[in-house]
């Protein structure tokens, strides 16, 4: 790399994120387990979602110990609505990994904390520079956006090879006395100024020591080729109410989209299908209507829903559960959806 600012950037990014840095709950602690907490809800997801979750979250799970002790349901509960569920899985197999091997203690170098459940190039990063202030880099997809332009680097952000580039210039930026406010300035830049469209390089601290923007094109970084093709999917969904108010539910499989969460039986749409399921299930349907139809988008899926409520007689088959025990477990944000709907 031969950047001619690295003393000028360090100084102005450091200065900047110090005074501007936004009010964020957990900028209140240095503790590696919140940390790690806040920083596995920021992968994938905004901060004005991330807040409430994490207060929820330190809240019932305040120590690495209780959240160890977490049965599943209750974890996923306070999940529920962030989306990328594995996450909230592997964050308790790591905890108990740091309780068994590390006294409880989160490692404080990358070679051991990489090799905690969940915790990527990037997480570790993040934990070891801000928890522990150590000398780390933590790159994410804003952190390359605002290096791309900084440093002018034209290689293709899609490719995950890339990223070894852009930590490689982390590792010879980062100012190693201010390792945490440097990083999360870098984050800071990206959210605030740096943005993906008409970044607000005017008020940048940085702009005097950005190639892109003394070239003139900020805009036209990074560079990311295509993204994959959304596939598409159609469901009828059905609410099944038997006699005792009790409704259908079943719970998705362990492994892949949405693992373990429960829902109202999702059947690919199909000639038949309905008919099928009643047969499979020996549902005796006594009235039927429609509840919602809509769509909800995942990264590279969308779902397409139609939603039944439907008064039966039940029989042994299936998962029949009450209104509070649904209550309690942790769906799908368009399971809830249907379920506002009816409850209302
Ligand atoms: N995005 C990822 N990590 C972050 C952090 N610590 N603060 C704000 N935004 C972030």
């Amino acid at each position: 790399m031969n950047y001619p600012y690295v003393t000028e950037f360090r100084q102005s990014l450091v200065e900047w994120f110090n005074v501007e840095k936004r009010d964020l709950p957990w900028r209140h602690t240095k503790d590696p387990y919140k940390i790690w907490v806040s920083e596995v809800m920021l992968q994938q997801t905004r901060v004005d979602t991330v807040i409430p979750y994490y207060n929820r979250f330190i809240e019932s799970f305040p120590t690495l110990e209780l959240l160890a002790e977490a049965p599943q349901e209750y974890l996923l509960k306070h999940w529920e609505g962030l989306g990328y569920y594995s996450r909230a899985r592997n964050l308790q197999a790591g905890v108990r990994e740091v309780l068994e091997n590390y006294g409880g203690i989160v490692p404080n170098n990358r070679h051991e904390i990489s090799t905690l459940k969940g915790v990527g190039p990037y997480t570790a990063g993040a934990i070891l520079s801000i928890a522990y202030d150590k000398p780390e880099h933590a790159v994410d997809g804003n952190v390359m956006r605002v290096l791309s332009r900084v440093l002018n680097i034209h290689e293709d952000i899609a490719i995950a090879k890339t990223k070894k580039i852009f930590e490689a210039a982390v590792e010879e930026l980062i100012d190693p006395e201010n390792a945490s406010s440097f990083n999360q300035g870098l984050m800071e830049l990206g959210a605030l100024i740096c943005t993906p469209t008409s970044p607000k390089c005017l008020l940048c601290p940085v702009r005097e020591y950005c190639i892109a923007f003394n070239e003139g094109e900020p805009e036209k970084l990074p560079v990311k080729s295509k993204k994959v093709k959304m596939k598409h999917l159609t469901y009828d969904v059905l609410v099944c109410e038997d006699q005792n108010g009790r409704i259908l539910m079943e719970q998705r499989p362990a492994e892949g989209l949405l693992a373990n969460l429960w829902q109202f039986p999702m059947i690919e749409h199909g000639k038949d299908s309905i008919d099928t399921f009643k047969i499979e299930y020996s549902l005796d349907v006594q009235s039927q209507k429609n509840l919602l139809t809509f769509k909800h988008v995942f990264s590279h899926l969308t779902w397409h829903l139609n939603s039944y409520f439907m008064i039966c007689h039940s029989t042994e088959k299936g998962v029949w559960l009450t209104r509070e025990q649904i209550e309690q477990l942790p769906m799908p944000v368009p399971m809830l959806k249907i379920w506002r709907e009816m409850e209302n």
